[in-house]
């Protein structure tokens, strides 16, 4: 987004030094993401910055990043323009994706323990960073951890299995373990400042839920947690849209039917994560060690299934 580049923070209105000095402090120094605020959640974020001068800080953004509005299809395909598919190692999967995962919008892989959701995560982190003709973006990875299952050892055996460089391929994922969630969203509104200084493509969160399952337990807790879940995802949304991000989050369906408030094989977050996911895949065992993944909502593929296998190389055809 050229605009962006060209205004400074001082040029909005009701932003001197002193005030600009408080918003790059905070990480707010993208025009696109003060454009994409709420008064309140500005005024609430900046010390010093009244509810008032937030409205007005925000409608300036808004004004000078040209967003908020309608927009005509011929813009919207403009930026849909930008869009970029990273691919998994299989075809099949690629096929049904009709080339990979997708920027600007949340990916969300769902299914039991030992689906692949984190192999497939890692294998990720690995393509995103090869040249668009081989299917990646030439960016690099932010990997949210919440379960202590990140393994570079294995990042660095796909790396090998394709011939790269391992070493620049290990610099080029920005790790972080999550302990909490609250630690965890505090994760993803850094990655924003990761992507601004770095070249990021794809986002992870290996497992959305996991803490949010743990903390918020009960059904007197499912308000507070899907409002906190609900503010976690509109920020990944934010990163993706901002910094035409991929955001892969993974999701473990509960094996113990009775603490679900619905169907079983349904994503854990609920009609929140489901929301805000633009494409939910759900991945199972199949036949003979092989792993399926089945297409369940995209805005525009059809649903479908792929059948693919976890090997030493990593994620290949079924
Ligand atoms: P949870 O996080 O428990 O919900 O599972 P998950 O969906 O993340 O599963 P994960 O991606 O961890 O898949 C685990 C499976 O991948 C194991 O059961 C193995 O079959 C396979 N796997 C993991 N590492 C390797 C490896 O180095 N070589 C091979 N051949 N298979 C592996
Ligand atoms: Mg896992």
């Amino acid at each position: 987004m050229s605009q962006e580049q060209e205004v400074d923070l001082e040029d909005l209105k009701g932003v001197g030094g002193k005030t600009a000095e408080r918003l790059r402090d905070e990480g707010l120094a993208n025009l696109m993401e003060l454009a994409n605020m709420k008064a309140g959640e500005l005024s609430g974020k900046v010390d010093g910055i009244g509810e008032s001068a937030a409205e007005s800080i925000v409608k300036s953004a808004k004004e000078h990043a040209d967003v908020g509005g309608f927009e005509t299809a011929t813009d919207k395909r403009e930026a849909r323009k930008d869009m970029r598919k990273i691919g998994t190692n299989s075809e099949q999967f690629n096929e049904l994706l009709d080339g990979g995962i997708e920027t600007q919008c949340i990916t969300e892989l769902y299914g039991e323990f030992g689906a692949g959701k984190t192999q497939i995560a890692h294998h990720l982190a690995v393509n995103v960073q090869k040249p668009e003709e081989e299917g990646g973006m030439g960016k690099g990875a932010v990997y949210i951890d919440t379960e202590d299952t990140f393994i570079p050892e294995r990042v660095e055996q796909m790396a090998e299995e394709a011939g790269m460089d391992v070493d620049e391929v290990l610099d080029n994922i920005h790790v972080a373990r999550a302990f909490n969630s609250d630690h965890q969203m505090l994760l993803a509104e850094e990655a924003k400042q990761i992507c601004q200084d770095n070249d990021i493509g794809l986002i992870i969160v290996d497992s959305l839920m996991a803490h949010f399952r743990s903390e918020y337990v009960g059904r007197g807790e499912l308000a507070k947690r899907q409002q906190k879940l609900n503010k976690h995802m509109a920020t990944l949304l934010r990163v993706a849209n901002t910094h035409n991000t991929a955001v892969v989050v993974t999701n473990q369906v509960m094996d113990n039917p009775d603490q679900m408030f619905g169907d079983p094989t349904k994503a854990i977050g609920g009609n929140i994560v489901a929301h805000n996911c633009a494409v939910i895949i759900y991945l199972r065992k199949g036949k003979k060690d092989t792993r399926v993944a089945r297409l369940e909502d995209s805005p525009y593929l059809p649903e479908g299934e792929a059948v693919y296998s976890i090997e030493d190389q990593g994620i290949i055809d079924g």
